[in-house]
């Protein structure tokens, strides 16, 4: 179990709400505890520690009953929507002990995606995310991208676009235009926002003509960051996602939002940026060492890097402890 407060008490993304479509029920990690996810008749979704308190055995292996209770696949022990166990078929006369009940957790739907909280909601303004409210925006979720990383080098990697050139040739960058132009960066409480960051693409548009792209990119959680691209009337922006399933592995889920290319699939844009993910994964995990160093003399910084250093001067402040050092 990771312990860190900040994100014990921060919201994680398990994945959209159509997960629980074909059972209503789903297990999942989050922070070293195994879960199951479910949702009661009424469309609460719950979230609880995935072990029966009897003898320990998988609760996302067990039923949904009449709608609004769970029974354990081995002796029927069965739960009722609060965690407390109602029933116990071996002695159906006696009401079950006040202690069997099991550990639940918040859970919340928030953008079509299911979040838990496994300590007490820190009460943060929730995530902005403008292009949302746009009706003329259309969604597209990607991921989940697995990474056996940090999370905190997930989110760095995402926040870097001296990579582009390399990691992402002739898609984000080429390296025939790998310089980056000096960018503002501010930091708050609230977060970080990087702002007026140009770089040149070698097809922005899908035209095949490359131009200089400017995007703002912003952090709002220490997992949780964005970008939008500034210079082009079209509206294009992404919200990255990262949940701590365990110590080192980390799962990206991204909300890809644009105002236009309507007549492109969406499969094939997804493809898009699973190709895009599909290059960071190597790399990320390949960093050494494994924990972010937010001792800014741990490794090398250029001007470039300037968000980078910023998040994790950030996160030295917020004093998140779980995959950095
Ligand atoms: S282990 Fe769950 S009912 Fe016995
Ligand atoms: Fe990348």
């Amino acid at each position: 179990m990771l312990s860190d407060p900040i994100l014990r008490n921060d919201w994680h993304v398990i994945g959209p709400v159509s997960l629980l479509e074909k059972t209503g029920m789903m297990s999942t990690r989050l922070l070293g505890t195994d879960l199951v996810i479910w949702r009661t008749r009424e469309g609460r979704v719950l979230a609880w520690k995935d072990l029966c308190v009897h003898r320990g055995v998988r609760l996302s292996l067990g039923e949904i009953q009449s709608g609004d209770r769970l029974m354990c696949p081995y002796h029927g022990w069965t739960y009722d929507s609060s965690g407390q166990c109602v029933a116990i078929p071996a002695h159906p006369d006696q009401a079950p002990p006040e202690k069997a009940r099991v550990e639940t957790y918040f859970a919340k739907i928030e953008r079509d995606l299911i979040w838990v909280c496994m300590g007490s909601p820190a009460t943060l303004p929730f995530i902005p995310f403008p292009e949302w409210d746009d009706p003329t925006y259309r969604r597209i979720l990607c991921g989940p991208y697995l990474f056996r990383a940090h999370g905190p080098r997930v989110v760095e990697n995402f926040l870097d676009v001296g990579h582009f050139p390399f990691v992402h040739e002739h898609s984000l960058g080429t390296r025939e235009r790998p310089e980056i132009k000096p960018y503002d960066v501010e930091t708050s409480w609230e977060g970080i926002t990087a702002s007026h960051i140009r770089i040149f693409q070698p097809n922005p548009d899908g035209t095949g003509i490359g131009k200089e792209v400017e995007y703002t990119y912003r952090v709002f959680r220490p997992l949780v960051a964005y970008f939008r691209k500034e210079s082009s009337e079209q509206g294009f922006a992404i919200l990255l996602m990262v949940t701590p399933i365990d110590e080192l592995v980390s799962q990206a889920w991204m909300w890809m939002l644009m105002n236009h290319s309507y007549d492109i699939p969406e499969a094939e844009l997804r493809s898009f940026q699973d190709m895009v993910a599909g290059q960071d994964v190597p790399i990320v995990e390949s960093q050494r060492p494994e924990l972010l160093p937010l001792d800014l003399q741990a490794e090398l910084h250029l001007r470039s890097d300037k968000t980078a250093i910023a998040y994790r001067m950030w996160l030295r402040q917020i004093g998140l402890t779980v995959g950095t050092a």
